[in-house]
């Protein structure tokens, strides 16, 4: 059922789908076909990267420019491991490079090396902060915290504790949407009432160290010393809710958010394990960064329409 976008799903799971933001910051200014586009993406435990977004990426630059050339790498986590990516992309001769980053500060070099060479950068969907990237292309990812914090809230008042106490294990602290999907949720938490017992920001997206996080803080807290858990995503989700059963609890008592509607997240909202997850559709946010990368390769100007909104530092860019 579909319903003021949110889709209600099985077991009192839920499903919120958004739509895609662009923002677009300048324009690129060579020309030919033949070209060379670079896509750096962070890592590949979280199912999306592989799965969706390098194929949806793909997929859009082949059907828009059939002899562009792409150059694919994953950073399995590793900044530094990225940086050497982005380099190699450059020495490869990379007309334009659409980075996922690792670490949204150190990849600031990332796009300082690129503009030295006449490279534009498209940030995609972490935004690298501090750096004069060409267009940023995301959803808007304060409002992904949003949903799962208010859908946090309708879960505790199903199992009757309106405002909780709930654990909290956030992304990773070097990504930039992991703020955002952290003040979104807070935000909405606070709103509600709701008491946040314990808080983690959890390195590298890593389900095992959300697993520890919750261990340690059913030990600290007792197995009802919480009524919820804000998760950021559907691999922490996992590893709260594998902490949860082996303290004994049942988690379909205690209400637990996620994020990219993976096939295990959806799994567990259909067993009643996994209370909620936001779905961003890929194929929009890829395609959007492809459109963007094969002007800019071909040295066409971005269509307006790809971009509506106005960036801090006063340049395009938009929402779709
Ligand atoms: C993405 C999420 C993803 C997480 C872990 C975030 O930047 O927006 O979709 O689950 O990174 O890779």
């Amino acid at each position: 059922m579909l319903r003021n976008g949110v889709k209600l799903w099985g077991a009192g799971g839920i499903l919120v789908a958004l739509t895609m933001l662009a923002v677009g910051c300048g324009g690129g200014n060579d020309n030919g076909g033949g070209k060379t586009i670079a896509l750096l993406l962070p890592e590949n435990h979280t199912p999306r990267y592989e799965a969706a977004d390098r194929p949806d990426f793909e997929a859009k630059v082949k059907e828009l420019c059939s002899d562009c050339k792409i150059l694919y790498s994953n950073a399995t986590q590793d900044a530094a491991k990225q940086q050497n990516q982005a380099d190699a992309a450059l020495t490869q001769g990379a007309d334009v490079m659409v980075v996922d980053a690792v670490d949204a500060g150190s990849a600031g070099s990332i796009v300082t090396k690129a503009k030295a060479q006449d490279v534009p950068v498209v940030s995609y969907d972490r935004l690298i902060t501090n750096s004069d990237v060409d267009y940023y292309v995301s959803y808007d990812n304060a409002r992904v915290g949003k949903l799962q914090g208010d859908t946090l809230i309708k879960g505790l008042k199903l199992v009757g504790h309106p405002t909780g106490p709930v654990v909290m294990t956030a992304g990773d602290p070097a990504d930039n949407n992991a703020k955002l999907f952290k003040s979104g949720a807070n935000a909405a938490l606070k709103a509600g009432g709701v008491k946040i017992a314990k808080s983690y920001d959890t390195p590298g997206w890593n389900a095992d160290k959300a697993q520890n996080e919750m261990q340690q803080a059913i030990t600290a807290l007792g197995n009802n010393g919480f009524y919820g858990v804000l998760a950021a995503n559907d691999d922490l989700a996992g590893g709260d809710i594998a902490a949860m059963k082996s303290a004994g609890i049942k988690p379909s008592t205690r209400p637990t958010t996620g994020q990219d509607a993976t096939v295990a997240g959806l799994q567990r909202i259909l067993t009643g394990e996994q209370y909620m997850t936001v779905y961003k559709a890929a194929k929009p946010e890829a395609g959007a960064a492809a459109e963007i990368a094969v002007d800019l390769a071909k040295g066409d100007s971005v269509p307006s329409d790809l971009t509506n909104q106005r960036s801090t530092t006063g340049r395009r860019t938009s929402r779709r």
